[in-house]
């Protein structure tokens, strides 16, 4: 694999061997001393168009655990400031070293311009472009599930899990990875959400498209994944009022006290409390937010190890 750009073009095979590496090394973590020699001499370079705490940090933490050198670059305080391109950029960058380029951008399609246009050699990581694909969550998501949910009665498989993902689906590049990833993988998918929130072509996807939550609770889903509204691109476009949004998606504690004493509530984070999930529930036992996270790193560190000492 030379680049990871979107969940769309992993098969199962290819899926299944990154999530069963990175159970691998999601035990390193525990180690005295949680470093492996793989990427010696490697150089990855985290190039973040926009705000970012889990996927930049939990590169660079799955980076440092494989003994890559780390550099990072962060659009506030750069010379994009004084108009430089993407290119000159990138080209920068890979002149400084970088073998490795993971890139989070605003526009749907950069990463793979970047990865496709001749600009650099460097293998190319999607870290979230626009609306479109974050490959990596889908990964971390995928990871979460088989080990909550599968380890001990079906070895990691997906098959015939039902996922809900709720919220604002139409703008979620999270959604988009998670819908083909999950149904590469077996997993039945129902996206819920109010109309205005759904994208344009959603009954197309190879989804259920649901917009009443409280049905969905009803069929028993083994994890509900909310979403936050992302307000910030949803610019001159219709969006829903916050009371309404509270009182029919927030996932309040009598909503979840009538899911399954399994199933699971998941968060890519940043969670807005109060809006798309209570804080009680945020915080109670069926909540993997952070297990998401811890995740995020073993995952991170199979897809390094796959795009450069994997193949070596
Ligand atoms: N889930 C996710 O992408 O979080 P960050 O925006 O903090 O990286």
């Amino acid at each position: 694999m030379k680049h990871l750009l979107d969940t769309t073009t992993l098969d199962r095979e290819q899926a299944v061997r990154l999530l069963d590496t990175a159970a691998e090394f999601s035990g390193v973590a525990n180690r005295s001393m949680p470093k492996l020699p793989t990427l010696r001499g490697v150089t990855m370079v985290n190039l973040f168009f926009e705000d970012s705490t889990r996927t930049r940090l939990s590169f660079e933490a799955a980076a440092k655990r494989l003994s890559a050198d780390v550099m990072t670059f962060q659009v506030q305080g750069s010379s994009v400031s004084k108009g430089e391109s993407l290119k000159d950029t990138a080209q920068t960058v890979e002149a400084m070293g970088a073998d490795i380029i993971v890139m989070r951008h605003p526009a749907s399609g950069a990463a793979h311009r970047l990865a496709h246009s001749g600009w650099v050699e460097a293998s190319i990581v999607n870290a979230g472009d626009g609306t479109h694909q974050h490959p990596t969550q889908a990964l971390l998501d995928a990871a979460t599930l088989r080990h909550r949910l599968t380890q001990d009665s079906r070895g990691g498989d997906l098959s015939g899990l039902h996922v809900a993902i709720v919220g604002d689906i139409a703008h979620s590049r999270v959604a988009r990875s998670n819908v083909s990833l999950l149904t590469t993988l077996g997993a039945r998918v129902s996206v819920v959400g109010p109309a205005e929130l759904m994208p344009t072509g959603v009954e197309d996807w190879p989804v259920e498209v649901r917009s009443d939550l409280d049905s969905v609770i009803e069929d028993a889903p083994d994890a509900l994944m909310m979403l936050r509204i992302q307000r910030e691109r949803i610019k001159g476009e219709h969006q829903p009022a916050s009371g309404d949004y509270v009182r029919n998606y927030c996932l309040t504690t009598e909503r979840a006290d009538r899911l399954p004493s399994h199933s699971l509530v998941m968060h890519p984070g940043p969670m807005n409390r109060g809006v798309e999930i209570a804080s009680d529930v945020a915080d109670s036992p069926r909540s993997v937010v952070l297990e998401q996270v811890r995740q995020g790193v073993a995952v991170r560190m199979a897809v390094l190890f796959n795009l450069w000492g994997g193949e070596k």
